[in-house]
């Protein structure tokens, strides 16, 4: 598993996570992380990827802290991010076969020479037909560039996904299609997906469990239906009453 224990992130004076814990089991799982702009969320997420230092407290991969490691590069490879799609996870000057390839390649994931072909099932993977490889990014639709930033990432066999507004730059339609797909990879791939949104919609479709940020620290959390039928905070309220079609 993959856990956060007690989590505070100072900058500049200002504690922007404030004793944050939560774990993610090994998947199929779905923790949705909500809270307004400038909650933390992200900066969160960033700790669980190592890329942020906690100021206080610990990122635990399989029971091992991240911030010593000697061998970081299995928890490097399980523990993945997806982006908004605005964000350019793509690299806009390479075809996006070649930046799976190069994934591939670069953290030897498949013998000299299989790389073609694997990314061909990768692509097929995340709905994306063979052709899209010889494209360019920006030669995609903004859902298909979605999938492809996807398939990149599942080249690495990750474990552990933080999807970060995965979808909230996509259409309607596009995004119900995107948080399908992310549904059946998180079944197939037995993922364990920590899903960051202000939509609690979204949330709702990947996740069972929920945690709520508010200003740093965590203000309810539990299993998501639970949460919704009795939100103890203001904050939970505000969001649930933000999206009417939820059946309550
Ligand atoms: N590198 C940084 N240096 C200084 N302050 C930062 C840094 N990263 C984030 N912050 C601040 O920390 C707070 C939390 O930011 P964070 O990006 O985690 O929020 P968020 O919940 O993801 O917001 P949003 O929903 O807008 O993405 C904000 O006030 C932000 O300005
Ligand atoms: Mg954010």
């Amino acid at each position: 598993m993959l856990e956060a224990r007690d989590l505070t992130v100072v900058y500049g004076g200002t504690t922007v996570v404030d004793r944050v814990s939560l774990a993610l089991p090994e998947g199929p799982y779905g923790l949705g992380l909500i809270g307004a702009s400038g909650s933390g969320k992200t900066t969160v997420a960033r700790c669980l990827l190592g890329l942020v230092a906690p100021t206080h407290g610990t990122v635990l991969f399989r029971g091992a802290d991240v911030g010593g490691m000697r061998r970081p590069g299995p928890y490097r490879r399980a523990v993945q991010i997806v982006v908004q799609d605005t964000e350019g996870a793509l690299d806009p000057r390479m075809r996006v076969g070649t930046a799976i390839a190069e994934v591939l390649r670069a953290h030897r994931m498949v013998p000299r020479g299989a790389e073609r072909g694997r990314v061909a099932e990768l692509l097929a993977d995340v709905g994306l037909d063979a052709e899209h490889a010889a494209r360019h990014p920006h030669r995609l639709s903004g859902g298909q560039r979605q999938r492809a930033a996807i398939a990149r990432v599942l080249a690495l066999r990750p474990r552990f996904l933080v999807l970060d507004e995965p979808t909230s730059a996509l259409d309607t339609t596009t995004q119900a299609r995107i948080l399908g797909l992310l549904d059946r990879l998180r079944t197939e791939h037995r993922l364990s997906l920590l899903l960051i949104s202000h939509d609690l919609a979204v949330v709702e479709r990947l996740c069972r469990h929920l945690v709520v940020l508010h200003r740093g620290r965590v203000v309810e959390e539990g299993p998501l239906a639970d949460v919704l039928r009795a939100p103890r905070h203001p904050v939970t309220r505000g969001l649930r009453d933000a999206v009417p079609r939820l059946p309550l």
